[in-house]
């Protein structure tokens, strides 16, 4: 933690309201009392080993284990050392053996309005049929497939199709700039990417296949490109160049339904998935088979209390880890019936979300608070308007949730009936790591509560000493902890354990913990802001603007945001003799959106003179945001130039 990093510290929620879990939930859960979770916790702690090797009984392996978990090489652990398995068949072949056969797996919802229900078994066919395609295009165990794709079923599909042949697939969320699919694409040198003529979002027709296009000018690793067709009947308009790209329909069309999985070893890798950190470059994040499986199986299972009849709904999108873990691959290890929807919460209007829980009867709905605000705006006549009695369930993650959208969420939506699971991790996690468990743990507000089975969390000073507030650390790996980045093997143990002198995982979250051994999240304590629940580097958008040559220097901040949690702000400072224009402005603007995306558009950028540094030079950005926030600030005549704070705060509030 830089010396001028959030102060997490002081920000302690007073939220004091305590809700126990509801009675007709708690008689059917698996874990329905404190007692019963404070047994399996220490169970799990006393024994991790023991713990998880019994949870990896339910699944499928070709060979067991040697070892459950292998610290020698610390921190690059090794767990089920000497099994083999396959995610995919876990998912899918598993559940026609068990009686899931007809089961549907996936109800998906277009944003037009078009539906499709796929069973186990016609999800199993699919996924078959698209990885024997990709194995006749040359494409097999090992090689990196990059899936730039809207929320469509072929997302899911092609996924578990990488799985099936041991690929290694790399999710880019479709709001991702050419750019940044190069930058990812380059990074892994992917083979093969996997997109679409197009996809819709509120209404408009996103034009994928031309984004790849620009992004792959010029990159030699990529040999062939399969692509989707979303417009139907008629395609997107979209060119389709000889010998490198494909229609998806057509090269699946003829495959045999059948493929025989991949066998692989525990520790080969299974995904890589890029997040944004403390430097201009992304980093990817790496998952192996076993441990990512076993956590997502075990999380997905207690967390939302899975039974045979739900209708489970993550809303977020593949190309996060939210995704990844709980709209395919946790569900699907667990036989369950999940919903996927393709588009915006309010196209055609803002009543969406809640005409799909009627449509499908939901009975686990899972959110981000970002998007509980948003609803909260809209107002509750929406919500009211549709049949929400199908819920039993909500659960929140991404960011902290303030108490208003957590209450709003538990009466407006869960008619103060349906328990709340605010679920903390990340995307190196690979699985939630502190969440309340339904039927057991009485909620509050804000409070992401204990940890799960196994997770040993501590909160920590600098030093290493225990505090009532400091810096969130976990003490034990977890079978779902990130195995590396992809590439950069000493990134991974700077970033992640260093501090502590890597006894611990440092996660890079602030936190505190209650009389009742709760954990408050109080955010990140690093340069990362997260806008939506999407991670940004401050660094950045900073790399974005430098690259402007009117552009002399700049520091991008987090600031408090009504909707979005957190929105960016970005300070800049002009070469001589540059005059600051609106046009100039919306020049970078245009530069964010085209090297990054649209989600990271700054919600001011300020032009001024100078920066505030410490006279060695160093940008002090704790003290731009107390002048964003309206703070006092105190003294500040150690800084280089104390009057350039008083421009910035005049410019900063100025009408
Ligand atoms: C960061 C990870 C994991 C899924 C989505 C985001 C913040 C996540 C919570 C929560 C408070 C949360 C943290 C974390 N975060 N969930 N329930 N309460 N903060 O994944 O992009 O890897 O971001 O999101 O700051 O470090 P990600």
């Amino acid at each position: 933690m830089s010396d001028d990093s959030p102060e997490v510290f002081e920000s302690v929620s007073h939220e004091n309201r305590t809700f126990p879990p509801d009675a007709t939930f708690a008689e059917h859960a698996r874990i329905a009392s404190m007692e019963a979770y404070e047994a399996e916790y220490r169970r799990s702690l006393a024994d991790p080993e023991a713990y998880w090797a019994e949870v990896a009984e339910n699944l499928k392996w070709y060979r067991r284990w040697d070892r459950v978990l292998n610290e020698e090489e610390k921190p690059f652990f090794k767990w089920f050392e000497g099994a083999q398995t396959n995610l995919a068949a876990n998912c899918l072949d598993r559940n026609l053996e068990n009686g899931n056969r007809n089961k549907a797996a996936l109800l998906w919802e277009g944003e037009p309005g078009d539906d499709r229900v796929l069973t186990y078994f016609d999800l199993y066919r699919e996924v078959n049929r698209c990885a024997n395609a990709l194995r006749q295009l040359g494409i097999g165990k090992g090689d990196r497939v990059a899936l730039y794709l809207p929320m469509i079923p072929e997302l899911a599909i092609a996924t578990l199709a990488c799985a099936r042949i041991g690929a290694i697939h790399t999710v880019i969320f479709a709001g991702f700039s050419a750019n940044s699919i190069r930058d990812r694409v380059l990074d892994c040198e992917a083979r093969c990417v996997i997109t679409s003529d197009g996809g819709w979002r509120r209404g408009q027709v996103l034009g994928l296949k031309d984004i790849v296009d620009e992004a792959l000018d010029g990159v030699e690793s990529v040999s062939e490109v399969v692509v989707v067709q979303r417009g139907r009947p008629e395609p997107f308009p979209c060119t389709m160049r000889e010998g490198r790209d494909h229609w998806y329909h057509e090269i699946v069309r003829s495959q045999p339904i059948h493929c025989e999985p991949e066998r692989l070893d525990a520790e080969d890798m299974l995904f890589l998935l890029y997040t944004s950190g403390t430097t201009g470059k992304p980093k990817g994040i790496i998952h192996t088979q076993a441990g990512y499986m076993v956590y997502a199986y075990q999380t997905t299972k207690y967390i939302f209390d899975l039974q045979p009849e739900d209708v489970y709904w993550c809303t977020a999108d593949i190309g996060w880890i939210t995704g990844h873990t709980y709209i395919l691959y946790g569900p699907l290890l667990n036989g369950a019936t999940a919903v996927m929807y393709e588009g915006a919460p309010n196209a055609p209007d803002n009543g969406r979300f809640w005409d799909i829980v009627q449509k499908y009867g939901v009975s686990i709905f899972y959110t981000a608070p970002t998007a509980i605000r948003a609803f909260m705006k809209w107002g509750d006549h929406w919500p009211n308007g549709y049949d929400l009695s199908t819920l039993r369930l909500l659960g929140t993650v991404g960011e902290p949730i303030n108490p208003e959208a957590w209450m709003w969420y538990h009466e407006v939506i869960g008619k103060s009936r349906c328990p709340i699971v605010d679920t903390w991790w990340q995307t190196e996690t690979g699985g939630v790591l502190i969440s309340p468990l339904p039927g057991a743990t009485p909620t509050k507000p804000g409070s992401a509560t204990r940890p799960f089975f196994g997770v040993d969390a501590a909160i920590l000073n600098e030093e290493g000493g225990e505090e009532r507030a400091g810096i969130l650390a976990i003490r034990k790996p977890w079978p779902g902890i990130l195995r590396g980045i992809y590439g950069d093997p000493q990134r991974f143990k700077d970033t992640y354990w260093c501090k502590w002198g890597g006894a611990y995982y440092f996660p890079g979250d602030g936190a505190r913990i209650d009389e009742d051994s709760y954990v408050w999240i109080l955010g990140r304590v690093d340069d990362v802001v997260n806008v939506s629940g999407h991670r940004i580097g401050t660094a950045e958008l900073e790399s974005v603007f430098i690259e402007n040559t009117k552009v002399a220097e700049s520091a991008v901040i987090g600031v408090p945001h009504e909707i979005k949690g957190q929105g960016l702000v970005a300070f800049v400072t002009l070469k001589e003799g540059v005059e600051a224009t609106d046009e100039l402005n919306r020049e970078l603007r245009e530069m964010v959106a085209s090297d990054i995306g649209k989600f990271a558009l700054p919600e001011r950028i300020l032009f001024s003179s100078d920066l505030p540094k410490t006279r060695s030079g160093k940008i002090m950005r704790r003290l731009l945001r107390d002048i964003a926030e309206g703070k006092e600030l105190g003294n500040v005549t150690t800084l280089a130039d104390p009057s350039i704070v008083e421009e910035l705060q005049q410019k900063y509030w100025a009408k």
